[in-house]
């Protein structure tokens, strides 16, 4: 099948695209999945690679039953599909999962690296990170320093390579390590990692990039860019229930020490002493893996890879390049970051409605549009609040004012509709006619709800009926009964025998 056909294949399996919920106006109808940056859906056939592997279920890390060999052949294959995925080769390079998402592998990265080099204890650390490749630097890193972005307020764009490049020769050979967004979580912004990684290593530090929203979204090279580290979480490409992943130097990963430490990354333990193995990835896989989650990724992956990247990355152009053109147009409307043909962006897009807390504008969408969205700073506080700061000046509250009230929290935010390979024009020709719809009918839909708790709304007339929404608890009732509905017609059948 040629790349294009495998696509559009491709785009019609996730689960739960058809998922229908009702609206204020008693209509029932399909969900517009817009908020992929969060999480994506499930890629059905890699779910179904997952689901299979459970017919052989075992933990790796033994080859003497059959089903033990199989997993670990396939926990194998896992890694070299993120491997081949973000370009790197096995000589250099060495995957390994580690927690629930990314978060843990940042956290892995500047525990093992704050250890190492104590003669260079800064580190860079770019102004539009998300927390999870922030917070773990400013801990276990003596200094930290934050480098600011290009432009101002709304069109506040990536950072800037001028302030990078100052900062480097500033600090040279006190710099362990620079961190980086591949793409960031509120604007789409792409980063110069080629460009980047250059600088860095001029004064021999490392560089570590969050691939977390690029990774689904534009392809990456990791042997071309010479990046040594790169972290991803695997539910943010199509494998919901996946581990976080980091791709390292293997020289990097041979300097350092685990963080963690268990059974199955050690080559003998006795009262006295430990001797961890040599063998990577063992060594950074503690304990009983997240299997099933690691294949499932794997086969995402793999599907990916046949498709290319580069064939995702111009589709999804295009569906850029609409929204923003057609956001942009809407009165009333602020959309945030550089334009589209300026700077390359990622189908992220956030912005808000004038008269609309964002909080209220991913309410109203959901209820009157089936439209799901994720709405406020989005872990990215620092980055939004410069974003917002003309605004919020306007209306007389500094963003910068952390004894917030419960004003600012409503007010500092943004909604923000983020795109999967799921994601149709059609789909985002709703967003824009919802967006229009809310922006037309602002004063009528405004006073229809009122505000709960710290920055949330809730309609006054309409509250969906639980019934709507999944529920555990009758699933698995439905779920013992057809299991109850088997476990008969086997007596029965035993019986007859
Ligand atoms: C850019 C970016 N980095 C890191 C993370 C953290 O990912 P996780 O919550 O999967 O650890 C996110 C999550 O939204 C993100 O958008």
């Amino acid at each position: 099948m040629k790349n294009h056909e495998l696509l559009s294949t491709l785009q019609s399996s996730f689960i739960g695209t058809d998922t229908q919920y009702p609206t204020v106006d008693g209509k029932r109808g399909s969900r517009i999945y817009l908020d992929s940056a969060a999480s994506t859906l499930m890629m059905e056939p890699a779910f179904k690679v997952g689901h299979e592997f459970l017919m052989h279920y075992a933990s790796t890390h033994s080859d003497l039953h059959y089903s033990a060999k199989g997993a670990s052949q396939a926990f194998e294959w896992a890694h070299k599909c993120v491997l081949e995925f973000v370009g790197a080769s096995e000589e250099k390079y060495c995957a390994f999962f580690a927690g629930n998402g990314a978060t843990a592998g940042f956290n892995r990265m500047a525990t093992s690296l704050s250890k190492i080099r104590p003669e260079r204890d800064l580190v860079l650390v770019s102004e539009m990170e998300h927390h999870s490749n922030d917070l773990p630097h400013r801990e276990h890193s003596s200094q930290v320093i934050h480098i600011p972005c290009m432009g101002e307020f709304e069109s506040y764009g990536g950072f800037s390579m001028e302030c990078l490049q100052e900062s480097i020769q500033k600090y040279g050979k006190k710099i362990n390590y620079v961190a980086v967004t591949g793409a960031s979580n509120v604007t789409g912004t792409i980063t110069p990692l080629e460009e980047v990684a250059k600088l860095v290593h001029s004064v021999g530090a490392y560089t570590i990039v969050d691939a977390s929203q690029m990774i689904a979204h534009a392809p990456v090279c990791m042997d071309d860019a010479d990046l040594d580290v790169l972290v991803f979480s695997g539910h943010k490409i199509y494998a919901p229930g996946s581990p976080g992943v980091v791709i390292a130097k293997k020289t990097l990963l041979n300097a350092i020490s685990p963080s963690e430490l268990g059974g199955g990354m050690v080559d003998d333990v006795s009262l006295a002493e430990y001797v961890l193995t040599n063998n990577l990835p063992d060594r950074e896989e503690a304990g009983t893996p997240n299997i099933v989650g690691a294949i499932t990724l794997g086969a995402s992956l793999d599907l990916l890879i046949r498709v290319g990247m580069d064939t995702i990355r111009e589709k999804e152009i295009n569906l850029i390049d609409y929204t923003w053109n057609n956001l942009t147009l809407i009165d009333g409307v602020t959309v945030y970051g550089p334009n589209p043909s300026e700077i390359p962006r990622t189908g992220t897009i956030s912005f808000n409605i004038k008269g609309f807390d964002h909080g209220l504008t991913a309410a109203a969408l959901n209820d009157y549009h089936n439209i799901q969205l994720r709405n406020g700073c989005f872990c990215a506080h620092p980055y939004v609040r410069e974003l917002l700061k003309r605004e919020l000046w306007e209306v007389d509250l500094d963003p910068d004012d952390t004894n917030v009230e419960a004003l600012v929290e409503r007010k500092r935010g943004m909604a923000r509709a983020s795109f999967g390979l799921y994601t149709t024009i059609e789909d985002l020709k709703k967003l824009i006619a919802a967006v229009s719809d809310l922006a037309f009918r602002r004063e009528e839909i405004v006073g229809q709800y009122e505000p709960v708790g710290a920055n949330g709304y809730r309609h006054k007339y309409y509250a969906p009926d639980a019934e709507d929404i999944f529920n555990p608890e009758t699933v698995l009732a439905q779920s013992i009964e057809w299991s109850q509905l088997q476990h008969d017609v086997k007596m029965k059948r035993a019986t007859k025998k």
